[in-house]
């Protein structure tokens, strides 16, 4: 199991995108998280297929696309036609959820499954032969600047739990409300993948991302 920072655009200042994500590569990130927004499967609407296209030109860091919208099935050819390297699909915005994955798994990219902060953990086992990641919430999806909803901690030790007694390597990502407070408790309890806006994205970006990517890398080394 690798333990990985994958920053979240959704808080970069898209003025300077070129600029800020050479400086995320220069402090030693390897991951982008990508958020993708609807307006209908969350109150906020964000960036699409253009503006990935846009900026896969301009970086090689690993796609990490965060779908929040409604029927993804519809968009999969075009995101990873745009660049995606994994895309994250939400259980309670799919009527069927195993096309959905095999979609994805058809394109040759990675495919995660999140489920919502009030979705029971079990909903996950039915898929664990189909993915390579889940996604965690650990605020309602649609903003950047939440704070952390602590039950996410059991739920990430129990889904940790059914990812090891399932014997199959999937990676465990949290997303939202991360910061210099809530990390090591997010580590502890089993995510191994650590997507962080409001936090990384501060005045001096190369301190901030260094300093988050150090602490989620000491766990490759320890
Ligand atoms: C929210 C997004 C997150 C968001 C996290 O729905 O999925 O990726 O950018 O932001 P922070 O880290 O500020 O909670
Ligand atoms: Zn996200």
């Amino acid at each position: 199991m690798r333990y990985t920072l994958s920053p979240s655009m959704l808080s970069a200042d898209f003025a300077k995108i070129g600029e800020q994500f050479g400086i995320l590569a220069e402090a030693g990130v390897r991951w982008i998280h990508i958020d993708v927004m609807d307006g209908a499967f969350v109150p906020n609407l964000s960036i699409g297929v253009p503006e990935i296209k846009s900026i896969r030109k301009c970086s090689s860091l690993f796609f990490d696309v965060h779908l929040m919208i409604n029927e993804p099935i519809r968009y999969i050819d075009a995101f990873a036609d745009a660049g995606a390297e994994m895309i994250t699909v939400h259980y309670e915005a799919c009527s069927d959820l195993h096309a959905t994955l095999a979609k994805i798994r058809e394109r040759g990219i990675k495919c995660a499954v999140s489920i919502k902060p009030k979705t029971s953990v079990d909903v996950l086992k039915e898929y664990l032969d189909e993915i390579d990641m889940i996604l965690v919430m650990s605020v309602e999806p649609g903003f950047g600047g939440q704070s952390y909803i602590p039950e996410s901690t059991e739920r990430l030790a129990a889904i940790r739990k059914m990812i090891t007694e399932s014997g199959r390597e999937i990676d465990l990502e949290v997303d939202g409300g991360v910061n210099a407070k809530t990390i090591e408790t997010v580590l502890d309890a089993g995510a191994n993948v650590i997507v962080a806006g409001s936090a990384v994205f501060k005045d001096d970006l190369y301190e901030t991302a260094k300093h988050f990517n150090e602490i989620v890398e000491a766990r490759n080394n320890a």
